[in-house]
């Protein structure tokens, strides 16, 4: 029997429409080079990680400027939305993966994944029976609006989380789970949707989703204090 592996799937064939620039906003200059090599740099530089993989669009012009990174490669198979291009790159890496391998999901607009984050993942995800995935204790009070902009109840925070990246599944399940899931924004949900639990794992506040443009600047802070 082979213990399974950890493989890396960036799904980056998005548009970033809420960025608001020209061009997609993980191919754009982020502390010194382009958003989406941060990941792919610490991806390819953990000991951990046995593969990975980035889904991305076959229209754009900006995949060719790309560096190589050892153990990399790019999948041009990006689809309509986050959950079709997860969903393409599963396939795509079929052959090359065993059913078992866990899989882990990762934003390409997240560059504020660091190694210690990956290793607290998998030391808590690989022994559980359904998968899981970095999160935040949510931190503000949280309203719920009348649908009009006025405050119609606080929502208690006690157990609100918010989703991060990575999620970790296994291959086979994770297909499978998001094949048959409609419209949603995370793997995780996918497995909620089964009335299955995948495991909440801290992560950080550094590793937000970089997605309005005044989360450049703090991104930029972040990924420069690092270096
Ligand atoms: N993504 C993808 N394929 C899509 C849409 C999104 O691979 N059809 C990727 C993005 O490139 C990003 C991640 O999914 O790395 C998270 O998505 P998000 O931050 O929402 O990026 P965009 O969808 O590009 O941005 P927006 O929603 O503002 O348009
Ligand atoms: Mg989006």
């Amino acid at each position: 029997m082979t213990l399974p592996r950890f493989i890396a799937l960036i799904p980056a064939a998005g548009v970033g429409s809420r960025m608001g620039t020209a061009m997609p906003k993980q191919y754009a200059p982020l502390a010194g080079k382009p958003m989406i090599q941060h990941v792919m740099q610490t991806f390819s530089d953990s000991p951990l990680i046995d593969a990975v993989y980035v889904v991305v669009n076959r229209r754009y012009e900006y995949i060719a400027r790309l560096p190589d990174f050892p153990r990399t490669r790019l999948l041009r198979c990006g689809g309509e939305t986050r959950q079709q291009s997860v969903i393409n790159g599963l396939r795509a890496i079929e052959a090359e993966v065993d059913v078992d391998d866990w899989v882990l999901v990762h934003d390409a607009a997240r560059p504020g994944l660091d190694h210690d984050l990956i290793e607290k993942l998998i030391a808590f995800v690989r022994d559980d029976p359904v998968g899981g995935l970095l999160a935040v204790p949510v931190v503000d009070t949280i309203k719920r609006s009348d649908g009009h902009s006025h405050a119609e109840q606080t929502v208690p925070r006690e157990q609100l989380w918010a989703a991060q990246t990575p999620q970790m599944f296994r291959h086979a399940q994770l297909l499978s789970a998001l094949q048959s899931s409609q419209s949603i924004t995370d793997e995780a949900s996918a497995f909620e949707r089964m009335g299955l639990k995948p495991r909440l794992v801290e992560g950080s506040p550094r590793n937000f989703k970089v997605t309005l443009p005044e989360d450049r600047l703090l991104a930029e802070l972040y990924l420069k204090g690092r270096a």
